[in-house]
């Protein structure tokens, strides 16, 4: 296993939570109901498809417009709230993986659906870490489409097979699998059917990168 893309949102940095904070700022002015069960779904899936999801418990139709403007009013308060962040909240278990695996040669790549992502390494003082930065700005159809990663690959000049995704959203193991590479699922990914590596810990990645290459 030459590499692993990992997915930003939920398993680099925990702005899941700033992204819910910001789709509840937004639902609660428009008057619908919005909860965390709803956030989950959004895990992975791009802004305007997230709307939509949260759409669905409005009792009446937005206009294609009135759409673009509530995603941009989001990403405002998002990006208010990304502001905020410096590299103390890169968590430290997260640091030791992505350096171990380093330290042993391994590449290391983001696939991300957020148009965000380079800002966010940016704050997290990964700006120049990851060998590529596969993410909304570079895809056209967000996850469960495999090309975010599929992207991340070519860039890393390796095939799918090759590496493994890192993923805490359902819809990003669908993705991985679609791609035609293994998976490991975090938190509710884990509880995906097929995922290939269900973890209870990121920490626990850098052994089973190494136990995959020892078999190989
Ligand atoms: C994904 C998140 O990483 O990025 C989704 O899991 C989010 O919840 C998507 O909707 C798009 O993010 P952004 O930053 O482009 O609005
Ligand atoms: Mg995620």
């Amino acid at each position: 296993m030459k590499a692993v893309i990992f997915d930003l949102d939920g398993v680099i940095c925990f702005t899941d939570k700033l992204h819910y904070k910001a789709w509840k700022n937004i639902a609660d002015e428009q008057g619908i109901y919005f909860d965390e069960k709803i956030n989950d779904r959004l895990r992975g899936v791009s802004r305007m498809e997230s709307l939509d999801i949260i759409l669905e418990k409005a009792d009446r139709a937005y206009s294609f417009d009135e759409k673009k403007e509530i995603a941009e009013k989001k990403n405002d308060i998002y990006v208010s709230l990304l502001d905020t962040m410096s590299e103390k909240d890169l968590d430290a278990n997260v640091k030791v993986v992505l350096d171990t695996l380093r330290s042993r040669g391994t590449l290391l790549a983001i696939g991300s659906s957020s148009k965000n992502t380079k800002k966010i390494l940016e704050k997290l003082g990964l700006r120049d870490f990851f060998d590529a930065v596969s993410d909304g700005t570079n895809i056209t159809k967000s996850k469960p489409d495999p090309e975010v990663f599929l992207k991340a690959a070519e860039m890393l000049g390796i095939k799918p097979v090759e590496a493994v995704v890192v993923e805490d959203a359902l819809s990003g193991i669908d993705a991985a699998l679609a791609g035609g590479f293994e998976c490991v699922g975090i938190g509710e990914a884990a509880m995906h059917p097929k995922v290939t590596y269900p973890l209870k810990d990121l920490a626990d990645l850098p052994e089973i990168v190494l136990r995959k290459n020892a078999d190989i």
